[in-house]
Parts: C-alpha cells; structure tokens; sequence
C-alpha cells in the first residue's frame, strides 16, 4: 500500500528560482537562504520518494479571475512549467501520477471534498521552485507529482481548519492506494509577506515561528486561526500559509520536526521551510 512517509513546508519565492536558474545560491544575498535546505536537499537524496502530493497555489497562470477553483488537483501525466512574464523557467517538465491523482480525487470526492479536477495545466513557481529548492538543478525531477492548487488569492479562500480537514482526508486516501509508494506532502507559500498596499513590504518573526511550533506535536491549535490573524500579523500574501495545514493534517496526530529554517528576508518574503515526520 501507499503511505505518507513526512511533510515538508517551504516558501516558494519565485526569486529563488531565479538564483538557482542563474547559479546565485551561493552568493551573499541567497547564500544563507539555500544553506538551510542543504539538509532537506541530503535527506531528500537518501529518502527517495516516489511521488510528492504538493499543496501549492497558482499565481494566475494556469488558472484567472475567470475561473478560481478552491481545492483542485491534477489528475494528469505532464504539466509543463508556466511562462510567468519571461518566458517559462528552464526547469524540467514535472511528471504526474496520474493513477494516484484520480485515486485521491475520488477518495476526497466521495469523502465529502469537492475537488475540481484537472487533467492540463502549467504549474508556476509556487510548485517548480519548491522542487528546485529539495532537489537542485537535475535533468530530470526525481519525483512524480500530484499537483493540488488552493485557491489563497482571491477572497473567499478556505478556512485553516478547512484546510487541516482535506490533509486528513489526503492521508486516507493515499493509505487505501494500493500499490507500494513513497508519497511526501508538501505544503508551500508563506511565509509572512504583503506585496501590495500601504503595508508592502511587512514580515514578522515572531508570529512565522510561531506558527511552524504549532505544526510540531500534537497540538491542533493552528486549526483555528482565523483569516484575519494571518492578514493582520503575517500580510495579506501571509494566508498561502493555510496550505502548510493541509500538509501538517495529512501526517496524523502528533509529528516530529527534522529540519527546520528561518531566514529575513528574501524578495518582499520571509522564508520558512521545515521537514516534518508522522509520530506513532
Ligand atoms: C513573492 C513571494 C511569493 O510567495 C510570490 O508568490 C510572489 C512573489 C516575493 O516575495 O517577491
Ligand atoms: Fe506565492
């Protein structure tokens, strides 16, 4: 049978792509940045996962103000990197798993989560530079992906609560495949940052560190944090963090962290990242 072997949690700044693209990690500004991912990066090479269910959000590329799905996953064999206004990233095409695609959805349909199916789309930064980020620069992804898009850009976005709910019901469906998988969850976005309006420019330590403690043990506290907290204390973009819940659901009832990273700033974004693991 499949299972859910850990979680991971990271920014996507599209600007990282950009250093890694351009061979920049090492410098001054992204040096201290990609240092904190040199353990995941080791880890991620010894684990060897076959497939990532990775909790992303589209930053109007696959999807517009015409059509804004909340919850949808991607069912197909080959997304191709999004051009995102210079041209697509040179990265390499990301390979779906389509039988376990169309597995969750129907798990989570007939679990009450009704997801819109996608069978093509281009996936933007939110989900290639999370992959640059674990596995660097190779031909080809080391992974197969199931892409799963929230919608956090435009308002009404999903409750955090909402969110934890859909990571248990991932994790149900991922135990009842049956074929033999390796299957990580990845929750990206966040974190703190506002790119927009008279508070552009806002981060905040304190309250980033203090939401990736919530995703460590057996505390179901960050269910409960309302939209607003997460616009007034982590910025208006801060709310793509309610996708790392998805993730932190998925892995049961109490975690333990591997890794865990905090670096101010990068771009206009806080970048936290954290490798979490299911605790029996
Ligand atoms: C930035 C961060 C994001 O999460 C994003 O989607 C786009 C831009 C930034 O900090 O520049
Ligand atoms: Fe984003």
């Amino acid at each position: 049978m499949a299972r859910i072997t850990a979680g991971v949690g990271s920014s996507h700044v599209p600007l990282l792509g950009v250093a890694v693209d351009q061979g920049k990690t090492g410098d001054e500004y992204f040096g201290p940045i990609f240092a904190g991912y040199e353990w995941t990066k080791a880890w991620e090479a010894e684990q060897e996962p076959d497939v990532v269910v990775l909790i992303y959000n589209d930053h109007a590329s696959a999807f517009d103000a015409n059509i804004i799905p909340t919850f949808a996953i991607g069912c197909g064999e080959l997304y191709k990197p999004a051009d995102e206004g210079w041209g697509p990233r040179p990265v390499p095409d990301v390979e779906g798993h389509a039988d376990l695609g169309w597995h969750i959805a129907q798990s989570l349909i007939l679990d009450d989560f009704d997801m819109t199916i996608i069978n093509e789309m281009d996936v933007d930064h939110g989900l290639t530079v999370p992959l640059s980020m674990m596995f660097g620069r190779p031909a080809k992804w080391p992974v197969k992906v199931v892409p799963l898009a929230v919608n956090v850009v435009t308002y009404p976005v999903p409750s955090g609560n909402r969110c934890w709910a859909l990571g248990e019901a991932i994790a149900r469906a991922v135990k009842s495949f049956p074929e033999d998988l390796d299957v990580q969850i990845w929750g990206t976005g966040g974190m703190s940052h506002q790119l927009q309006g008279p508070r552009a420019g806002l981060l905040n330590r304190e309250w980033d560190n203090k939401f990736m403690d919530l995703l460590v043990g057996d505390t179901q506290d960050a269910r409960s944090i309302p939209h607003i907290e997460y616009l007034r204390e982590a910025g208006s973009e801060g709310i793509e963090m309610v996708m790392w819940l998805i993730m932190r659901g998925a892995l049961g009832t109490k975690t333990r962290c591997l890794h865990r990273h905090y670096h101010i700033p990068c771009s206009n974004t806080a970048i936290g990242h954290i490798v979490l693991e299911p605790e029996a």
